[in-house]
């Protein structure tokens, strides 16, 4: 079994290996939502992807661990959607896709820590931490991801990045079992926090007591930073390439002329060459080719060579 966030690798055209059979014997007892053939567009910030073999939404932790537990020791891939910094490929993801939608409580516990479950988008739990006066969580302010998907990836703005706020981590591991890590017990580097393998179903944040206006003006003056100089309004997967060292890639892109380039209705953003976006009904190769374009045309006409940000999974269409 191969479990995370970024389980679902390449083309690996594995669907005859897996057998209808072996998917409902992995989801078998699963309460939540089991679908079979599930398009995954909707559930991506792109607006983007083909299908999953089968999509399963747990209902709660027990789901979880239920599901784990069923493909222990089976070569059953899972992919967890939930970040946004994600590109699925027109052919989707073999195998199960989680999302953890339903997995959306929050709680406070003393001493200004809140647990948040896996599923909880981050601009809901900074919204639930400016109503309690509780700060730290500005630096988030305009990510849309999960609490889980952002986890995972160590999301992170100029302002800061989850390992400043992460306690513990809960997770269900690959026997089905809870597992309890302490923030110390992670090492984060990057977009990057490296996790046993499982799925991350609870996050507990260490946050501390403000001033309710204070935190509400810095995490306003950071979303309309955003909103002046991102296309928020159009789906997109956030940032597309990392910053090259001192300097923007956004800056770059615009430098070789590239902002507005299209391929099909993917884009270099007009607004911030960084970002793509899908005016209506790009495709995943679309994406992919104009990634490929600006990386080619900023490397000849700047000599700066772009590494993406954005993670590409999922298997090429066989319709092309
Ligand atoms: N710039 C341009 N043209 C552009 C875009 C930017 O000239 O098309 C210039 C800006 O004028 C500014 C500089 O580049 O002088 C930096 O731009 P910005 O403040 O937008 O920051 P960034 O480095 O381009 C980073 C993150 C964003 C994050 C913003 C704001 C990365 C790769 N990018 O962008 O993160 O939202 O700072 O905090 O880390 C993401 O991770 O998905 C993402 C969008």
């Amino acid at each position: 079994m191969k479990v995370g966030k970024r389980g679902a690798k390449g083309a690996t055209g594995g669907r005859s290996t897996l057998r209808r059979w072996d998917l409902q014997a992995a989801v078998q007892g699963i309460t939540g939502t089991v679908t079979y053939n599930a398009p995954l567009d909707a559930y991506t910030s792109f607006k983007i992807g083909g299908p999953a073999d089968v999509l399963v939404e747990p209902a709660d932790v027990d789901d979880v661990r239920r599901l784990l537990t069923n493909v222990r020791g089976k070569r059953i891939p899972i992919f967890v959607v939930g970040g946004t910094n994600l590109l699925i490929r027109d052919g989707g993801i073999r195998g199960i896709v989680v999302s953890l939608a339903k997995l959306r409580a929050i709680k406070e516990e003393p001493g200004q820590v809140l647990y948040a479950e896996g599923g909880v988008g981050m601009p809901t739990l900074i919204s639930y931490a400016i109503r309690r006066s509780l700060a730290g969580l500005e630096w988030a302010a305009g990510i849309p991801g999960t609490v889980g998907g952002c986890l995972v990836m160590n999301a992170g703005t100029r302002l800061g990045e989850m390992k400043d706020s992460v306690k513990a981590v809960r997770l269900v591991d690959t026997k089905g079992e809870l597992l309890d890590l302490p923030a110390a017990a992670i090492p984060f580097s990057y977009r990057r926090a490296r996790l046993p393998k499982g799925i991350v179903v609870g996050v507990w944040l260490q946050l501390r007591q403000g001033a309710k206006a204070e935190i509400e003006r810095i995490v306003k003056d950071y979303l309309h930073y955003r909103r002046d100089t991102q296309p928020l309004t159009m789906p997109s997967a956030g940032c597309v390439f990392k910053n090259p060292p001192n300097d923007s890639a956004g800056r770059v892109i615009e430098a070789a002329g590239l902002k507005g380039r299209r391929v099909g209705d993917a884009e270099v953003s007009t607004k911030h060459g960084n970002f793509i976006v899908n005016r209506g009904r790009a495709k995943a190769a679309d994406v992919i080719a104009l990634i490929g374009a600006v990386r080619r045309a900023v490397k000849r006409r700047t000599g700066v060579k772009l590494d993406l940000e954005l993670k590409i999974v999922g298997d090429v269409s066989r319709h092309g």
